[in-house]
């Protein structure tokens, strides 16, 4: 029987690629060229899936200009704000995504990021690098303890889960706000504020694992900061739209907050140019699921995926 004719946008872990070299006849990507939304379409033609990521945008426009023959898009990401699901279901495409496997990694980027931010982490490492680091002092590059601190969650799935697992060993009281209250042996002692307004005022540290689109856009923005206490830290492993970056930036540069640890920014790559400057942002380049293991696991799993679809069996993480 002929392979399914597979489009994957992005290049991917050896492990991965070779087993769709194995099982798909593939059109890859070895270049890891970034492809506009016409190339997007082009590469599609003749094709019955696509395995694409987070950084590919798929919406109503580009999926009803998809040929006929494509029938399924696998996403290498748990988000999947970046599809249109609705678009999706109209046309009759199978749209998955990869839950589960990247939890710990990125609850590990959120506790860096967390770190990083509250102990001045580039800071410290810039004055070193720079040899600027005269002596030991008793004043320098203070920053702020997590141990017996509140850390509030918005959005308590998976990875917020995982997150407030690893705080909790770091002696921090965890309070969360997601659109429903977990039940009561998930909590695991967790204070739920039934509004994001009520969760707020709680908040030393703030760590946003909700996920992205209309419905979380600009969560954190000028007013929703004034609710956070004074020198509050804000972290987001999430997406970066869930930031209106003109208010943090503002309110990092007043002192308002403390310090910032962003691992996802909105128009990733190119993200609000006022945090290259700010001291008190500790900034990643969305890592939060980059270890081996895990992007092998990403990948596998959106593979069992196009499998089972392919099998005739239904795709284990449908979205559609
Ligand atoms: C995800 O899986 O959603 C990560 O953010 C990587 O895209």
């Amino acid at each position: 029987m002929a392979k399914p004719r597979l489009f994957v946008t992005r290049l991917l872990p050896d492990a991965v690629e070779e087993r769709i070299r194995r099982d798909y006849d593939a059109i890859l990507n070895p270049e890891d060229r970034p492809y506009t939304p016409d190339d997007l379409v082009r590469l599609a033609a003749g094709v019955d899936g696509i395995l694409t990521t987070s950084a590919e945008k798929w919406p109503a426009e580009i999926i009803a200009r998809l040929p006929e023959r494509v029938r399924i898009i696998a996403s290498f990401s748990v988000g999947y704000e970046h599809i249109d699901l609705e678009a999706c279901r109209k046309r009759g495409i199978v749209a998955t995504n990869t839950p589960d496997v990247l939890t710990e990694a990125t609850a590990d980027i959120a506790m860096l990021c967390l770190l990083g931010a509250a102990r001045r982490a580039w800071e410290a490492e810039t004055m070193l690098r720079q040899r600027r680091w005269e002596r030991w002092k008793s004043t320098e590059l203070l920053g702020l303890e997590l141990s017996g601190r509140v850390l509030g969650i918005v959005g308590m799935g998976r990875i917020g889960l995982a997150t407030a697992r690893r705080a909790r060993g770091f002696g921090m009281v965890i309070h969360y706000h997601n659109r429903r209250r977990l039940p009561a042996d998930k909590e695991e002692g967790a204070v739920y504020h039934a509004t994001l307004e009520e969760l707020l005022p709680h908040c030393h540290f703030l760590s946003l694992n909700a996920p992205g689109g209309a419905e979380t856009h600009h969560l954190l923005d000028a007013r929703t900061i004034e609710l956070l206490p004074q020198g509050a830290v804000v972290v987001n492993t999430a997406r970066g739209t869930l930031i209106d970056d003109e208010a943090l930036i503002a309110a990092l540069r007043s002192g308002r907050l403390f310090a910032a640890g962003l691992d996802v920014f909105a128009g990733e790559p190119n993200i609000h140019p006022g945090y290259y400057d700010l001291p008190n942002c500790f900034l990643l380049p969305h890592i939060g699921s980059a270890t081996i293991e895990t992007r092998n696991a990403m990948g596998f799993r959106a593979l069992d995926n196009l499998d089972a679809f392919f099998a005739g069996r239904p795709a284990p993480d449908a979205l559609t």
